[in-house]
């Protein structure tokens, strides 16, 4: 593992997802959609309430905040995503947006959330201290991220066929935080408490997905993500042919009837910001 090259990591992050937006919508959609409401009640959102969803991608968690009721804004980095999101879901507003630098006045949001942002992001304390800094006293904020791969085995098969192929990250992907530095929950829960957010809680959300076939699983994800995908494609022919032999083999343990239902684990964390 080299050194993090944090600009040139969020810049790769930034140009990625410009290509990912529909792939993600169609593969991720159907599981990261399922922390949305869990996010909303731990964030507190409800009628009246403004809200921030950052990194908001296809803007799952946007739209349905506002169908609770809430005054709502996206904002994420890729142009791709905000016309996706704008797309399908033209009764919200969805804004260039970057976490590390928001483009909004302090103490402006009730409430902020961020479905799976923080994974993506150089530096994850800047990003917290902005979300805190457009809170106002007393609002809440709720992030996602990735439990560790034996808990999410859908990530785990994965990296355990890379791994097996012993295919190390290509040369020309920058080097990024640590993918599952927060599914530590007193990481998590540091990474709050560093910002003086009070209520600080971190819990655990599983459930199983379940895919038609090793096909649709491996297309899915190569086709909905940044790091992952290029992790791949950096490799000769001959390394990815193992990479998804061993992957092929990998899933085969979660193969229920005619399909597989992989593990799915998620670790969320809330916080309030002090009253004045
Ligand atoms: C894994 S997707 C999460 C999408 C969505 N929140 C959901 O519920 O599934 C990560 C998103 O982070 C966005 N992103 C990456 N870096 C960002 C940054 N610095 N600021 C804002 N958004 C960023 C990407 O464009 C992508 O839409």
């Amino acid at each position: 593992m080299g050194e993090i090259d944090t600009d040139a990591f969020n810049a790769f992050e930034a140009t990625g997802w410009e290509a990912k937006a529909v792939g993600y919508d169609h593969f991720f959609g159907a599981f990261t959609s399922r922390l949305v409401d869990p996010l909303l009640d731990a964030a507190e959102v409800g009628p009246g309430v403004r809200m921030l969803d950052v990194a908001s991608g296809p803007g799952y968690a946007a739209a349905q905040a506002a169908e609770r009721g809430a005054s709502v804004v996206g904002g994420d980095i890729a142009e791709a995503m905000t016309a996706l999101a704008s797309r399908l879901h033209p009764q919200v507003e969805f804004v260039y947006g970057n976490a590390e630098a928001l483009p909004f006045t302090g103490e402006s949001f009730d409430a902020v959330v961020g479905n799976f942002a923080l994974l993506h992001l150089g530096r994850p304390e800047q990003a917290v201290a902005e979300f805190v800094r457009v809170l106002k006293p007393g609002g809440r904020l709720a992030l996602t991220v990735w439990d560790a791969p034996e808990q999410a085995r859908f990530l785990g098969v994965f990296l355990d066929a890379v791994a097996a192929a012993e295919a190390g990250p290509p040369d020309d992907i920058p080097h990024g935080p640590p993918f599952f530095r927060f599914s530590d929950e007193q990481e998590f829960a540091r990474l709050l408490n560093e910002q003086q957010l009070e209520e600080v809680q971190v819990r655990t959300i599983a459930f199983s997905h379940s895919f038609g076939s090793p096909d649709e699983f491996w297309d899915g994800l190569l086709g909905g993500t940044v790091r992952m995908s290029a992790l791949v494609s950096g490799q000769t022919d001959e390394v990815q042919r193992e990479i998804r032999a061993g992957f092929d083999q990998a899933v085969e343990p979660y193969r229920v009837d005619d399909r597989l239902e992989l593990p799915v684990s998620v670790k969320l964390a809330a916080g309030r910001k002090p009253s004045a």
